[in-house]
């Protein structure tokens, strides 16, 4: 059967989804949660930097249903070749350069992935939907996966950002991704593509990479290292358990208004040093062994990040009155089914903290204790 033909006849046992990112934290929880369903095939194309690891798809080893290509979604001929093999009734875009810290220290690589890649990848989604019947472009979604940090930061009192907030973008990092905003809502408006885009806050849970606060704590934690709050640590963030958001993504690609943007969030707003207490407190009846009891003994102040952003915090009632989707999670849940899985999974912990991420923690937080060692306070005793 031609491939024009097989595509009418698309089935979740046929169809196919493009998945950008999908060897990272977001996405891997995605692709593991869109196969658990039986919801078609999922063609993975990640370029394995740093950040991307195929441990977190070990479950899908030999999986007809995971096909996983290596490579940049930068590289126009590899995407449209991909594009043209698997006819994808959906693009998934989660490959970013996605750490804040990172960003300060070498934006390059962020506009590079961020604004670049999301370009070519439009570019991409635009030839294909040339090709496509008025029926199989009625059916095709680009779904873009960005993040609340394109809206700034928010004062104590200041009402979460709702998808009608002006973009204020105070890091490298933020900037790329307001930049791949603005092409995605462009690529809409001139070409028609059929593109949705999600703002979500902060994700925690399994697979995530331990550059980020709670697998970075969890892990320093049990290794009885110091655990670094950046500043006062009363910064704010709106925790979101990944899996809720993975559903929010399944929400929003099966039934929001294309050109429409949705913002994501858990409707849990804690303070760093608070998140840090908790995490510490779970560890200490979860460890109940541990020599490093109390955990919170290891909490230390350090210098803090460069224009760190004060508050972020989601007002999801569009996705919610719109399309019902809800947080299953609270923080308590989640935060215990989170640390429960590094206690669980110390085996993976070990092997992405092997080789260059010992760089890395020297390149970000040398500097940091270096000049703080005079000011340097315990936290949970003060
Ligand atoms: P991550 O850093 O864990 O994973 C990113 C993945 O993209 C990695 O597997 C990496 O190998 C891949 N990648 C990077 N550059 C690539 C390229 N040029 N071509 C192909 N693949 C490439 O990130 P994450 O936390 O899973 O975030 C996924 C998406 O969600 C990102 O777009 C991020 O901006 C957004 N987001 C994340 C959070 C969060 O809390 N983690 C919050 C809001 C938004
Ligand atoms: P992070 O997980 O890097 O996510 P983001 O910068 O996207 O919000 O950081 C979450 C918060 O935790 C942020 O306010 C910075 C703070 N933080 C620390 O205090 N110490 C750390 O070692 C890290 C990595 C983050």
């Amino acid at each position: 059967m031609p491939a024009r033909e097989l595509y009418k006849t698309m089935t979740n046992e046929t169809k196919t989804i493009l998945v950008t990112g999908g060897a990272g934290f977001i996405g891997s929880n995605f692709v593991l949660h869109w196969i658990a369903q039986q919801k078609g095939k999922v063609v993975n194309l990640d370029l394995l930097t740093y950040a991307g690891n195929l441990g977190n798809l070990v479950s899908l080893a030999g999986h007809p249903d995971h096909i996983f290509v290596q490579g940049d979604i930068g590289d126009r001929a590899l995407v449209d070749r991909l594009i043209a093999e698997h006819l994808p009734s959906a693009i998934v875009h989660f490959a970013a350069e996605s750490h804040v810290d990172r960003s300060i220290l070498g934006p390059e690589a962020f506009l590079r992935t961020n604004i670049y890649g999301t370009f070519h990848l439009l570019e991409a989604a635009r030839a294909y939907l040339a090709t496509l019947t008025a029926e199989e472009k009625d059916a095709f979604r680009f779904l873009h996966v960005s993040t609340d940090e394109v809206y700034g930061t928010l004062e104590p009192n200041d009402p979460a950002f709702h998808e009608d907030t002006p973009f204020a973008p105070n890091s490298p990092y933020a900037a790329s991704k307001a930049a791949s905003d603005h092409l995605v809502r462009a690529w809409v408006h001139t070409y028609k593509l059929p593109a949705l885009i999600t703002n979500c806050s902060n994700n925690y849970g399994p697979l995530q990479f331990p550059e980020k606060l709670l697998p970075l704590m969890i892990n320093n934690a049990l290794a009885g290292k110091p655990l670094p709050v950046y500043g006062d640590g009363q910064q704010v963030r709106d925790w979101l358990f990944v899996l809720d958001h993975c559903r929010a993504i399944e929400t929003v690609l099966e039934r929001g208004r294309i050109g429409e943007t949705y913002n994501v969030g858990g409707g849990n707003q804690q303070a760093n040093l608070d998140v840090v207490n908790m995490v510490c407190a779970l560890l200490d009846e979860l460890v109940p062994d541990s020599p490093y009891k109390p955990h919170s003994q290891l909490i230390r102040f350090v210098q803090d990040r460069p224009g760190h952003d004060r508050r972020y915090a989601i007002d999801a009632r569009k996705l919610e009155g719109e399309l019902g989707w809800h947080a299953q999670e609270t923080f308590a849940t989640g935060l215990r089914k989170t640390v429960e899985w590094y206690l669980n999974n110390k085996a993976w912990m070990d092997e992405v903290t092997s080789g260059a991420y010992q760089n890395w923690m020297r390149a970000n937080y040398g500097e940091r204790s270096d000049e703080t060692k005079a000011s340097v306070t315990t936290a949970g005793v003060k």
